[in-house]
């Protein structure tokens, strides 16, 4: 067995024997879910919770005592692969948000730029193009979007590189066929179903090089996740949508306007939840889907207006706007209680994830390396899986 299979089989152990802490939905909880960890959780009153959920050692070192294996996992890291030498920007690049720069120049210094590369949702291609003029022979980048190729074919040609765009649809069974076996395939934050198909297309290829940064676990077809691996079958989590989503919800320490909107949507929708209970006569969380921030900037009333709609409720003539967000205001509690332990499961699901991804390559021939490829201070979705045919 190869030492991932072995981490991979531990960290399957483990996430099966706490399913119970990650694998559930907050908003449908009335109470918490674990008796035994009441006495500390309950110590905690909201501003507590909100900074050590902000803080992931501090969460760690709190939840060490009640989970201590939980706690423990969290020591296996992926290694810092190579980081670029320095983010100079060329001309071309002016547009690009510095740490957006950063994140292709750090992938980049892990690519050889030796074969041909084919580059899997490229948007406007500055990963390409990056590598075409780090003498790439050529690099074809597909993208859906025509303005974004439009954008990217103009700047290759003034820069006179060999580098084109194929606009289509990467889901579509003609994309299979861009892959070839002399190839270095790359994805840059691609998500779920994109990089899923991504990874088939090029193991049936037999594509000589990956190099892969997956996002979106959660953007995929169907209800629920099916394992890539062999390995990940035998272990499967069940993984709904809502579960692919807990690597994604990483506190953004985004300042005070941030933490004062995510108070106010986690209020409305807690609000809304007990309202819509009433409504139903029924006991059981309905899920609101997203929405734009500026639904939260009028007053609950009309919020809650706008989601009875959304659910097809009538909403009450006379809303007590008031009544409903005092209801929500305990849960508001309990949610960030569920959530503390809950979020410490964030980086080991997303482990779990990837590994499956690194498990399936090495089932295909490749020689497979997963680390990091920029700091977390550039992008929170910082792995990258190097592959190469054996
Ligand atoms: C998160 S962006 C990443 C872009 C680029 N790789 C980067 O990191 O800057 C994902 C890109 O995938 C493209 N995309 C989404 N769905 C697609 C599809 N079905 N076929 C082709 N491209 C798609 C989007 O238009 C977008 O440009």
């Amino acid at each position: 067995m190869s030492d991932l299979a072995t981490q991979f089989q531990q960290l399957s152990t483990l996430l099966h024997r706490t399913r119970g802490d990650w694998q559930r939905i907050p908003f449908a909880c009335r109470e918490l879910p674990w008796p035994e960890l009441a006495p500390a959780l309950e110590a905690l009153d909201e501003a507590q919770l909100d900074a050590l959920d902000e803080d992931e050692e501090a969460a760690l070192a709190f939840l060490a005592p009640l989970r201590p294996d939980t706690v423990a996992a969290h020591r296996v890291h992926p290694p810092e692969l190579q980081r670029s030498a320095d983010y100079a920007t060329p001309r071309w690049s002016s547009g690009i948000p510095g740490r957006k720069w950063a994140q292709i120049k750090d992938f980049a210094a892990n690519i050889p730029a030796e074969h041909p590369i084919l580059e899997w949702c490229a948007g406007k291609g500055h990963l390409g193009r990056l590598l075409a003029q780090q003498g790439a022979p050529s690099v074809t980048s597909l993208e859906w979007d025509a303005e974004l190729c439009q954008q990217g074919e103009q700047v290759a040609s003034q820069l006179q590189l060999e580098h084109h765009f194929v606009c289509a649809d990467a889901l579509s069974t003609d994309a299979a066929s861009l892959f070839r076996p002399e190839q270095q395939a790359l994805a840059l934050h691609a998500c779920g179903e994109l990089h899923l198909r991504f990874l088939r297309h090029a193991a049936a290829a037999g594509t000589r090089q990956l190099a892969l940064s997956p996002c979106c676990y959660h953007l995929i077809d169907g209800e629920h996740y099916r394992p890539l691996s062999a390995a990940g079958r035998r272990q499967d989590l069940q993984l709904s949508r809502h579960d692919l989503r807990l690597p994604l919800q990483q506190q953004v320490t985004g300042g005070e306007r941030v933490r004062r909107l995510r108070h106010i949507e986690l209020s409305w929708r807690l609000a809304f939840d007990e309202l819509q209970r009433e409504l139903r006569g029924c006991d059981q969380y309905l899920p609101l889907p997203s929405f734009a921030k500026q639904r939260l900037s009028g007053d609950f009333a009309d919020f809650a207006r706008w989601a009875c709609a959304q659910k097809s409720l009538p909403a009450p003539d006379n809303l007590d706007g008031e009544h409903w967000l005092q209801r929500a205001d305990a849960r508001r509690l309990l949610v960030k209680r569920i959530e503390l332990v809950r979020h410490r499961y964030r980086y080991l699901l997303e482990l779990w994830l990837l590994q499956d991804r690194a498990l399936y390559l090495e089932e295909q021939g490749y020689e497979v390396t997963l680390g990091t490829f920029t700091a977390q201070a550039h992008t929170p979705r910082r792995y990258l899986l190097l592959a190469s045919r054996r």
